[in-house]
C-alpha cells in the first residue's frame, strides 16, 4: 500500500510564527505566559505548550501578571486595549494575513460600504474581523444567506482566511444581485489555497483519504469537505489512534493531508500507524 502525504500539509507560516513567538516568550522565565483561548486550533499541540508552562485563560481579567499572547486568529481590539490598560505585556501573534483582512474591512467601512464577512459565525477570526467595525457587519456562511440580505447601494465583502474560493465566488455572485456596487477583497490566504488544492489533487488519485487536524479547526474541516467532494472515502482524525483498519482495507493508495495547525509529529504518527495497520495484516 502506498501512503502519499499531500505536498502542502500541516503547519502554515502564521501558525509557525505564533508558536515561535510563544516559545521565545516561554524561554524568558522572568514572567508567566498566557494565551487568550487556544493559541491554535490543535488540542494536542496546545497540550504540549501547557507542559512547557504556557497557560490558557478565558479572559484578560484572569491574568494578574505575565505576558499575554494574542492568538494567530486575531482578537477583538477591545481585548488588546484592556490588556495594555492593565499593564500586561502583549505578544501579538496575529497572522499578518489576518491583519491584512482587518485593514480591508476597516477600509470598506470607512468608505461607506455595507460590510459582509464570508465566514463561520462564532469563529474567533470572524469575531475579531467584525469587532474591527464595531460589529457592524453581516456574517454569512453561504450564498443562500447572502441572497437574504436586504438590497443596498454598496456592499463590501471580506473573507475568513480559511474559506474555499468556490464559496467566495458563490457569495460574491449572490451579493452582486443585492446591490448597485460590490467591492470584494479576497482575503483567503495563500497557505489555505495551496493546502486545499493539494488535498483535492491527492484525493482524486487515491482510494482513501485521511485528513488530520483539530475538530475545532475551520481549515481542517474545509479540507475534509474538499476531499469528500471528490467521491473518495474521507476520514477526519485528530490523532493516529483514531485510525480504523477498515478504512484502508483493500486500498492500493492512501492519501494523508493535514490542516494548517496540525504539527508534523502528528502527521508522522498517522503515517507510521497506517504502516502498522498494514503490517498487522489488517489490510489485504
Ligand atoms: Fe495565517 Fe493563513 Fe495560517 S491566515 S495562520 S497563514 S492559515
Amino acid at each position: 500500500m502506498e501512503i502519499i502525504v499531500a505536498e502542502n500539509a500541516g503547519f502554515c507560516f502564521g501558525v509557525k510564527r505564533a508558536l515561535e513567538l510563544v516559545a521565545r516568550a516561554a524561554n524568558d522565565s522572568s514572567r508567566p505566559v498566557y494565551t487568550l483561548g487556544a493559541l491554535i486550533h490543535n488540542p494536542q499541540e496546545v497540550a504540549r505548550l501547557e507542559v512547557s508552562g504556557v497557560k490558557q485563560v478565558g479572559g484578560v481579567e484572569e491574568v494578574e501578571e505575565g505576558a499575554l499572547v494574542l492568538s494567530a486568529h486575531g482578537v477583538d481590539p477591545g481585548v488588546e486595549r484592556e490588556a495594555r490598560t492593565r499593564g500586561l505585556p502583549v505578544i501579538d501573534a496575529t497572522c499578518p494575513f489576518v491583519k491584512r483582512a482587518h485593514d480591508h474591512i476597516v477600509t470598506l467601512a470607512r468608505e461607506g460600504y455595507s460590510v459582509v464577512i464570508l465566514g463561520d459565525p462564532g469563529h474567533r477570526e470572524v469575531e475579531g474581523l467584525a469587532a474591527r467595525v464595531s460589529g457592524k457587519a453581516a456574517i454569512v456562511a453561504t450564498a443562500r444567506e447572502a441572497e437574504r440580505l436586504p438590497f443596498r447601494k454598496r456592499y463590501g465583502l471580506v473573507v475568513q482566511t480559511t474559506q474555499r474560493p468556490e464559496a467566495l465566488r458563490e457569495v460574491a455572485g449572490a451579493l452582486a444581485e443585492r446591490c448597485r456596487e460590490l467591492r470584494v477583497f479576497n482575503t483567503i490566504c495563500e497557505a489555505t489555497m495551496k493546502r486545499q488544492e493539494s488535498a483535492r489533487e491527492l484525493a482524486e488519485r487515491v482510494d482513501a483519504m485521511i485528513v488530520v487536524g483539530g475538530r475545532n479547526s475551520a481549515n481542517t474541516k474545509r479540507l475534509v469537505e474538499i476531499c469528500a467532494a471528490t467521491g473518495t472515502p474521507t476520514h477526519h482524525v485528530e490523532t493516529a489512534d483514531e485510525l480504523e483498519s477498515a478504512w484502508i482495507r483493500g486500498a492500493a493508495r492512501v492519501g494523508v493531508t493535514a490542516g494548517a495547525s496540525t504539527p508534523g509529529w502528528i502527521i508522522d504518527d498517522v503515517v507510521s500507524h497506517l504502516r502498522e495497520l498494514e503490517a498487522e495484516g489488517s489490510v489485504v
